[in-house]
């Protein structure tokens, strides 16, 4: 028994464990409850009982040791496994990260958010999905006018009169009178974000396009406030050179308006491809907000007074970055994108 002992000892000692087969075989063949071991520590009941405690001690140790070696080798194993699992490399250069960017559209709208909220303008959204009576009836649109057809308008719903119809905004203004619905005045917000129109699609145009809405409200509020007001913005945004033109113009939601033209700031006034020769720019449309607009919102028109205006980021977007067709602005072409990444 005590020979069988050390030359099982023995054998464990030498026992070569070099791969994870290797391992299993010692295990079956020493450890678990049917192997070598486990047979020497039954036959333990046919020794002299003199014998018994040193026979015993000596079982002992042997198991101690054999277990002792599986586990040795099992960590060993393991650690070899995920070393060759993660390939590590100390000399690999380190993984880069993507880190995302502003969309173009976005840092020219926050260049003009920061320009007006400069100025005290706060901010103001509202829906994309909007009710027809508030992107035309509430705006002073009469029922036949010919913004409302089906060409410039992505109607939802169109039930006729029977239920109020839900349409894509086509401009930002229904905004103004949500805010003029929601606030007393005075009032001066901004209010950006996307509007669309069912127009032929084109590197110039598209069926959603970006627009930045001001309104002001208070008492004595003037024509020239706004024009003030429209200088200061141009000045920031295009460079203290930019020279401006107010033209006369037609919106149901303003009067008097303009339109507002800026010197190309492409070729400086001189004409250019970009402003087809004439040296201007149009940068928005505005106006003194038209006294029944302010009726329809429940502010007395006797007592306040006020401007809006709207003007397109797009345009300023791809001149800006001298992007020369407005689907690269929607359609999120990574390889366009991140050209942006600084
Ligand atoms: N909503 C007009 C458009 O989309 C732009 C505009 C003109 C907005 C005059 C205004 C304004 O607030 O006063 O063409």
């Amino acid at each position: 028994m005590e020979n069988a002992i050390h030359s099982l000892q023995q054998e464990i000692i030498d026992f070569e464990i070099n791969t994870p087969e290797d391992l299993e075989t010692f295990r079956l063949k020493y450890t678990v409850r049917k192997g070598l071991i486990a047979a020497l520590f039954s036959q333990l009941k046919s020794v002299d009982p003199a014998e018994k405690p040193r026979i015993g001690q000596l079982l002992n140790e042997l198991k101690q040791s054999a277990d002792a070696r599986l586990i040795e080798a099992e960590e060993k194993a393991a650690a070899t496994a995920s070393e060759s699992s993660q390939g590590i490399d100390l000399t690999l250069p380190g993984r880069r990260y993507f880190t995302g960017s502003e969309h173009p559209v976005q840092k020219v709208l926050g260049e003009m958010k920061k320009i007006f909220s400069d100025m005290g303008f706060g901010i103001a959204t509202g829906p994309e999905l909007e009710l027809d009576h508030y992107n035309f009836d509430m705006l002073n649109f009469p029922p036949d006018h010919p913004a409302r057809d089906m060409q410039d308008t992505f109607f939802i719903t169109n039930n006729g009169n029977a239920e109020p119809d839900i349409l894509l905004r086509t401009h930002t203004s229904p905004v103004q009178v949500r805010v003029m619905l929601d606030q007393k005045p005075p009032i001066r917000v901004i209010c950006p974000g996307k509007v669309y129109r069912n127009e032929a699609i084109s590197s110039r145009s598209y069926c959603v396009f970006h627009q930045l809405e001001g309104l002001y409200i208070d008492k004595n509020v003037s024509f020239a406030d706004l024009k003030a007001t429209i200088y200061s913005f141009a000045r920031q945004m295009f460079g203290t050179d930019v020279q401006l033109r107010f033209r006369p113009s037609f919106f149901p939601f303003t009067e008097p308006s303009a339109e507002v033209d800026v010197t190309c700031y492409l070729c400086g006034g001189k004409g250019c491809r970009v402003c087809k020769k004439s040296g201007w720019l149009e940068i928005m449309g505005c106006g003194m907000v038209h006294p029944n607009v302010m009726r329809n919102c429940g502010i007395d028109p006797e007592t306040w007074s006020g401007y809006a205006f709207g003007m397109g980021v797009d345009r300023t977007v791809l001149l800006r970055y001298k992007i020369d067709d407005i689907r690269l602005l929607f359609e999120n072409d990574l390889r366009m994108l991140k050209q942006f990444t600084t």
